[in-house]
């Protein structure tokens, strides 16, 4: 698992890319899995609008727009749920309103937008790997298959 990173970590992940605005988004790629919590911090903001040349109010703009990126530390498995209206009209519509209301010690749910994947709906991604909801039969058979997932037992 990656660890906390130090400021010389996030410069040397930072100058792997040409300090041009068409590579932010890989830079936040980059650095957020990198970081122990999976997320970009306020600190490494600072460092990202530097480096790019731009200010932080445009680096925390372009971050907030994608639900794909978090500026909140999160857990180790981080699952984002499809909030978009195509899921919520597929049947076992009512797994989406039962996880996100799930609360696990290992286990981070986010909403998100389309996941790209509407034919499958409802669908999750578990540290972005897609998973249809269509061939469970409860919650707790989702949270088995998450983790397993993950830790691949
Ligand atoms: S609407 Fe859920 S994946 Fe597209």
């Amino acid at each position: 698992m990656p660890e906390h990173m130090s400021n010389n970590q996030w410069e040397k992940i930072l100058k792997s890319f040409p300090p041009r605005r068409e590579y932010l988004l890989q830079a936040f790629h980059k650095l957020q899995e990198s970081e122990e919590n999976q997320y970009i911090s306020e600190e490494m903001i600072e460092h990202i609008a530097r480096y790019f040349k731009l200010t932080k109010g445009e680096v925390f703009g372009t971050l907030s727009y994608y639900t794909l990126f978090s500026t909140k530390p999160r857990k180790s498995i981080i699952v984002q749920v499809c909030n978009s209206p195509l899921c919520h009209a597929m049947d076992k519509k009512k797994w989406i309103s039962q996880l996100l209301q799930l609360q696990d010690k290992e286990i981070h749910i986010e909403e998100t937008a389309c996941l790209g994947h509407c034919e499958k709906g409802p669908v999750i991604a578990v540290n972005g790997q897609i998973i249809s909801l269509q061939e469970f039969t409860s919650v707790q058979e989702i949270i088995k298959k998450i983790k397993s997932t993950v830790h691949g037992k």
